[in-house]
């Protein structure tokens, strides 16, 4: 029986070195420790031994099942250890995981470039509320309450009472135009400024029109300053800004804020003035309005009438951004899509 038991060591200790797996594992678990194993069967058979045999073999067949018990034991440990092992590998030869950087807004960087090429040109950067006074966005730029002017800029009103006090009112402002008496009665010409902002308008949007979208001012204001200054100022920025000289073309128009009054457009860059969707098949593609700054206006702002003279203009920045990206539709700026900015 000793031999018996020696021998089952010996057979379970060599099939234990040879364990590859887990499964392997609780099979001799089964076949050495389980219910029918040999050792039970011996265990089970002490009764029919001699009391001298059954002091020997009892102890001997248990101290011998335990060992094989432990062994099993340190197998499956082992085993473990190597699988958190591989769970844990790292190839340090695989290529590392792309990560996308964040971008800026094309709208973000037409802003940024508008401003660099001002601030060399010596102006100076303004800002404003865009909830706005109706007394800035309307009546000290010479829109009164009655003027029919303030028909061409449909209004998301904040605040209108009936029978208020003149100019209470309170708007989104409507456009940037808005911040020219704010910015001049703290100020004294001469002056120059830009004011890159955004505005909003109670319109239907379509491709080149959104409620809400960008503008940058621009006002000029000394003791004599007139239209050929505006351009000489306008075609370098545009040379500039798009990196050649564009077609331009100014239009005689009306802003009750300015007089004369131009409308501002440069060729299509989207169909090279061909005629497209985007300039509603013109060629043409209306950037702003501009002029020499009305008397009243430099008044509202506590200017003495005929002391200065000075102009300005209202640049869409939405327009200005489609045409240096040959963008078809203003409303991609403002959809939210990663995709879309992730171009720029
Ligand atoms: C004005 O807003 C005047 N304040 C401009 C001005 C300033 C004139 C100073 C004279 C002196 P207008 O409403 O035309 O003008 O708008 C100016 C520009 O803003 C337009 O030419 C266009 O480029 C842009 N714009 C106007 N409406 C929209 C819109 N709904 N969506 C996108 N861009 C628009």
């Amino acid at each position: 029986m000793k031999n018996k038991i020696t021998k089952i060591k010996e057979q379970a200790e060599q099939e234990i070195t040879e364990i590859k797996d887990a499964k392997q594992v609780q099979d001799l678990k089964v076949k050495y420790l389980g219910k029918k194993s040999e050792f039970n069967q011996i265990l089970k058979g002490l009764k029919d031994l001699s009391v001298e045999d059954k002091k020997v073999i009892g102890p001997l067949a248990n101290q011998t099942k335990n060992e094989i018990k432990e062994l099993l034991e340190q197998k499956e440990e082992v085993l473990e250890n190597a699988v958190d092992a591989e769970k844990e590998w790292i190839d340090v030869t695989a290529p590392g995981k792309r990560i996308k950087p964040g971008k800026l807004h094309p709208l973000t960087l037409v802003q940024n470039q508008i401003e660099d090429i001002f601030t060399t040109m010596g102006f100076e950067i303004a800002d404003g509320p865009e909830v706005e006074t109706e007394f800035y966005n309307f009546d000290a730029i010479n829109m009164p309450d009655d003027h029919p002017g303030r028909d061409m800029q449909d209004t998301f009103w904040i605040s209108r009472e009936e029978g208020r006090k003149k100019g209470t009112g309170t708007v989104l402002r409507t456009q940037t135009s808005s911040v020219q008496v704010r910015y001049m009665e703290k100020h004294k010409p001469p002056l120059r400024i830009i004011v890159p902002g955004r505005v909003f308008r109670n319109e239907a949007t379509d491709a080149s029109h959104e409620h809400t979208f960008n503008q940058f001012e621009a006002l000029v204001v000394d003791k004599d300053v007139n239209v050929a200054n505006f351009l000489n100022i306008v075609e370098t920025f545009f040379t500039q800004f798009f990196g050649k000289k564009m077609d331009i073309r100014l239009r005689p128009s009306y802003f009750p804020f300015v007089e004369p009054g131009f409308e501002f457009d440069i060729s299509c860059t989207n169909c090279n003035g061909k005629g497209c969707s985007v300039c509603s098949r013109t060629g043409w593609i209306e950037l702003g309005g501009a002029g020499m700054v009305h008397q009243n206006v430099f008044e509202a702002a506590g200017y003495k009438k005929g002391e200065y003279q000075g102009f300005a203009w209202g640049f869409g920045v939405d327009r200005l951004a489609m045409m240096k990206y040959k963008i078809d539709d203003v409303r991609l700026f403002y959809n939210g899509d990663v995709r879309f900015v992730q171009q720029f």
